[in-house]
């Protein structure tokens, strides 16, 4: 039987929607009340776009020359193409799993954990984790993405480690966060079960480089790859993100056919038609000719909650850069902020709404929630209150969106909508695989490398030096030369 995800009727009803008409001078103006707030508003024009056109073509000339090549670490492009085989793999492995453990702990952090979470939260059961197991689909799920040391013991207060499997995951094989809960976690289990503690363990890294990988062959630990050329941040649609999918019962099939619709629509050579080109040359507008170094990402389903959180890594990650490609200082980026329709229209939006035009808002929304949920007719005698009864929940948090976005327009705050027929693994590799796009093409627009964090290793670095890591001596010399924090400025 054709898979839905094969079925080009079912592929186009759920393709994903970007509308970017509050962004655009002449829907904005029209609609602005404050006649002196028209001046304001950085609202981009056609012949803006159009007078990007020609720097446009030359990125995505110069794009079209790396896409697909790990050496310009694009590899990711080609992951909707060339994962047949370790699909299966995954899937075959994911099944042992979910016979075998009552628990799933991804140990990693930053693209090694952004996207496992923000696919587990928009395609499984909200309380997933409280649901009885017989009606969760693979064992409990949990991603250790932090080193508080409150946090890992209250993890390993609540799981029985003899039955939890843990995936170690990390592309370099080095990140200090994730080793050491590899080595606490190895330690508990070679304590717990012997020589078999190995089998509660697999690791996802690169297949040559960096300790995790020495370590998981030394220890004959179960091994998954990150293919060359696939940095953290764009990990999440290999087997970083496609393993704790799959064993949480995700069907990562549909998730990579969602990846492969959107990479198609993306070669469409006018960027008119082409969504993801579109953002990332509108985003590029904003940041360098309208001053918007803001972009607050504000989903309308709890379900993408963290997918807000997902894309503030990517675009944080890969457009906040000090050096151009040609060596020049830039220092170019967009702050990413991170917001959920309803919840912080009580709590972000009146800043949104009167405050500085700084920023663009992007909303995500959806077309059918995966449910209905209907209000009860009551308190008949306060009608402030009644008015509520037979609506629907459904009904309410698309008006509070409607009402959200117009309501930022009148003021000429800059918003743009991306629109989600459902939430399922077919609109979610999409909508992973869009932003990805946005990204590396608002970097080559940026001229920038989209797709190291030189920033980050600094940290890294300084971490290893501190804590006393062999070779990091001349770091660590350069940290203690540190000038004294003055006793005056700490209250
Ligand atoms: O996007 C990135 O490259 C980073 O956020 C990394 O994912 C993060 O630093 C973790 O690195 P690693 O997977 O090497 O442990």
């Amino acid at each position: 039987m054709m898979n839905r995800y094969e079925d080009k009727n079912f592929k186009d009803s759920m393709r994903i929607k970007y509308d970017f008409n509050n962004l655009m001078d002449t829907v904005i103006n029209e609609q602005v009340k404050d006649k002196a707030d028209k001046k304001k508003t950085g609202a981009i024009s056609r012949a803006d776009i159009e007078a990007m056109m020609d720097k446009y073509n030359a990125a995505r000339k110069s794009m079209e020359a790396k896409i697909g090549k790990a050496e310009f670490e694009m590899a990711w492009s080609n992951l909707a193409y060339n994962q047949d085989e370790i699909v299966e793999d995954i899937i075959e492995y994911s099944k042992k799993v979910q016979k075998k453990f009552d628990n799933f702990v991804v140990l990693g952090i930053g693209g090694s954990a952004l996207g496992p979470i923000a696919i587990q939260q928009a395609l499984n059961h909200m309380k997933y984790n409280d649901l009885p197991k017989k009606e969760r689909k693979g064992p409990k799920f949990f991603v250790e993405d932090n080193v508080d040391p409150e946090r890992m013991q209250a993890l390993l207060d609540v799981i029985d480690i003899r039955k939890t499997c843990f995936n170690v995951i990390s592309k370099s094989g080095g990140t200090s966060e994730t080793m050491s809960q590899y080595l606490i976690v190895s330690d508990l289990l070679k304590k717990a079960l012997g020589c078999k503690w190995n089998n509660n363990i697999v690791a996802t890294t690169d297949h040559s480089k960096g300790n995790l990988i020495k370590i998981a062959q030394k220890e004959n630990i179960k091994t998954f790859y990150i293919p060359d050329g696939v940095g953290g941040r764009f990990s999440e649609i290999c087997p970083v993100g496609l393993l704790p999918a799959a064993v949480c019962g995700i069907d990562i099939k549909e998730m990579l056919a969602g990846v492969a619709y959107m990479d198609e629509i993306s070669k469409e050579k006018d960027v008119f038609k082409n969504p993801a080109h579109m953002a990332g040359l509108l985003m590029y507008i904003a940041m360098e000719k309208k001053s918007k170094n803001i972009q607050v990402v504000m989903p309308y389903a709890d379900s993408l909650k963290y997918m807000a959180d997902w894309h503030a890594q990517l675009w944080a990650e890969s457009l906040g850069k000090k050096y151009s490609l040609d060596g020049k200082a830039v220092n170019v980026g967009q702050t990413p902020v991170k917001a959920l329709g309803v919840t912080d229209q009580h709590s972000q939006v009146q800043l949104y709404a009167e405050g500085p035009f700084d920023k663009v808002i992007t909303f995500i929304g959806v077309g059918n929630y995966r449910m209905e949920y209907a209000i009860p007719n009551g308190c008949e005698d306060i009608p402030d209150v009644a008015f509520l009864g037979g609506h629907t929940l459904n009904e309410l948090i698309q008006s509070e969106l409607d009402a959200t976005e117009y309501a930022l327009t009148v003021q000429g705050k800059l918003n743009q909508r991306i629109t989600l027929p459902e939430v399922n693994a077919f609109t979610i590799g999409q909508l992973m695989y869009f932003f990805m796009m946005q990204t590396a093409v608002a970097g080559e627009l940026l001229n920038i490398n989209a797709f190291n964090q030189p920033g980050v290793e600094e940290g890294k670095n300084a971490t290893y030096a501190l804590l006393g890591k062999k070779g990091f001596e001349e770091k660590k010399a350069e940290l203690n030369a540190r000038p004294e924090k003055d006793k005056e400025y700490i209250l």
